[in-house]
C-alpha cells in the first residue's frame, strides 16, 4: 500500500477545528482510494509560542523537512501581537516558508456556479472567472534587509527594504510560465515599475524570460491598476506573477471574487522537498472554538495537497467534487449563508462533505 508522511499543523484560532474535518477526510479518501497517512501534529504560530516560548519551534520544523507534505490551517492572534516581533506567530510562518524554501506560492481562484450570488460583485463580473495567482514567497519586502526601528534625530523610524535579485525572479517567473503553458497562456506579471527600481528589474527579467517562451502571452500591469481590473474584470486574468506583498494584498482581494475568503486554498512550493498547502484565510479568532468556520478552504487545500504534494489524483478529485456537490446540494457556513440554503457549523459541514466523498 503507498504510504504518505503528512505533517499536520492545526496553529491558532479556527486551525484545530477545520485541521480536524480535513483529517477525517483525508483518512476517508486514502482508506476508499488504497492509500495510507500517517499523520503527525506538530506546534506553530500562538500555540507553539505558548507551549515552548517559539512560534516554529525547531522540533516543528524538522517534522515538516521529513515530510512528504505539510498541511498548516492558520496562524495568529490579537493576543499576541504586544510581543516583540520574533516571537509572533506570524515570524513562525515566515520561518517556515523560509525554512523550507517554499519560494512559489500558488493561489487559484476559481468561481464555484453554486456561490455566484455569494459574492459582493455582480453575477455578470464574476462568472466563469478562473485565475491563478502566483505570488514569490521568500523574498520581496517580507524578508529584505536592512529592517527595523531606530530613533535619530529625536524621532523613530520604522523601515523594511523590498528586494528582489535576478535569479529570485527568474525563479518564480519560470513557475509562473509553466503553469500558465499547462492553461490559457496568458502572463500578467503586476509590479510598480513606474516608481520602484525592484520593480523596474522584476519587469526587465519577465520580459526577457517571454521572449523565450512565444507560446505565453505576456503583459505587466502596475499593482494599483491590476487591483482595479481585478474587481473590474476579473476574467481578463489566467496567470497573475507577482512579489511577495502585492501578492499578499491581490490574492485577499482575488479571493473576494468567490463570495468567502473561507473558500480559498493555497499551495506553497520549493524546488525540492515538501510543499506546504494552507488555506488563504487566516485564523479568524473572533469565530474560534465556536464550530462557525467554514472548513472548505481547508479542505481545498487537503485537496491541493493531494494532487500535486502525494501525486493523489483521484484522491484529490474525491474532495473538490464533494465540495462542488454540498454547495450545490444547498450547504453553508455562516460565512457564505443565503436564503433557501441550510445553515451549518463547521463539524456537521465536514460530516455533509465525508457523506458527498463517494461515488
Ligand atoms: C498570507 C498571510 C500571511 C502573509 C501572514 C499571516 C504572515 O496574510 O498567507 O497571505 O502575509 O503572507
Ligand atoms: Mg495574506
Amino acid at each position: 500500500m503507498r504510504q504518505h508522511r503528512v505533517v499536520l499543523l492545526p496553529g491558532d484560532g479556527i486551525g484545530p477545528e477545520i485541521t480536524a474535518v480535513a483529517r477525517m477526510l483525508l483518512e476517508a479518501v486514502a482508506a476508499r482510494h488504497g492509500f495510507a497517512i500517517q499523520f503527525d501534529e506538530q506546534l506553530i504560530g500562538g500555540a507553539a509560542h505558548v507551549a515552548t516560548g517559539a512560534p516554529l519551534p525547531e522540533p516543528s520544523l524538522e517534522a515538516c523537512r521529513g515530510a512528504d507534505a505539510v498541511l498548516l490551517a492558520a496562524i495568529g492572534s490579537p493576543r499576541f501581537d504586544a510581543l516583540p516581533r520574533e516571537q509572533r506567530p506570524e515570524s513562525g510562518l515566515l520561518a517556515l516558508r523560509s525554512g523550507l524554501g517554499l519560494f512559489a506560492n500558488l493561489r487559484p481562484v476559481k468561481i464555484v456556479p453554486a456561490l455566484s450570488d455569494a459574492s459582493s460583485l455582480k453575477k455578470e463580473v464574476i462568472e466563469g472567472v478562473d485565475l491563478l495567482v502566483v505570488r514569490e514567497l521568500t523574498g520581496g519586502i517580507y524578508f529584505g534587509q536592512p529592517k527595523g526601528r531606530v530613533t535619530a534625530d529625536g524621532e523613530e523610524r520604522g523601515f523594511n527594504t523590498m528586494t528582489y535579485s535576478a535569479s529570485e525572479v527568474d525563479r518564480i517567473a519560470r513557475v509562473a510560465f509553466e503553469l500558465a503553458k499547462e492553461r490559457r497562456g496568458q502572463l500578467c506579471s503586476v509590479d510598480k515599475a513606474n516608481v520602484l527600481d525592484v520593480s523596474q528589474l522584476w519587469r526587465d527579467r519577465v520580459e526577457a524570460m517571454a521572449a523565450a517562451h512565444p507560446e505565453v502571452s505576456v503583459s505587466h500591469l502596475y499593482v494599483d491598476n491590476a487591483a482595479m481590473q481585478l474587481v473590474r474584470n476579473p476574467r481578463q486574468f489566467d496567470v497573475l506573477l507577482t512579489g511577495n506583498l502585492f501578492g499578499d494584498i491581490l490574492s485577499d482581494e482575488a479571493a473576494m471574487l468567490t463570495g468567502s475568503i473561507g473558500m480559498l486554498p493555497s499551495a506553497s512550493l520549493g524546488s525540492d522537498g515538501p510543499g506546504l498547502f494552507e488555506p488563504v484565510h487566516g485564523s479568524a479568532p473572533d469565530i474560534a472554538g465556536q464550530d462557525k468556520a467554514n472548513p472548505m478552504a481547508m479542505v481545498l487545500s487537503a485537496a491541493m495537497m493531494l494532487r500535486i504534494g502525494l501525486k493523489e489524483t483521484e484522491a484529490a478529485d474525491a474532495l473538490e467534487t464533494a465540495v462542488d456537490r454540498v454547495l450545490a446540494a444547498g450547504y453553508r457556513t455562516g460565512d457564505l449563508m443565503a436564503e433557501g440554503c441550510t445553515s451549518l457549523g463547521c463539524r456537521a459541514m465536514g460530516e455533509q462533505l465525508l457523506a458527498h466523498c463517494n461515488g
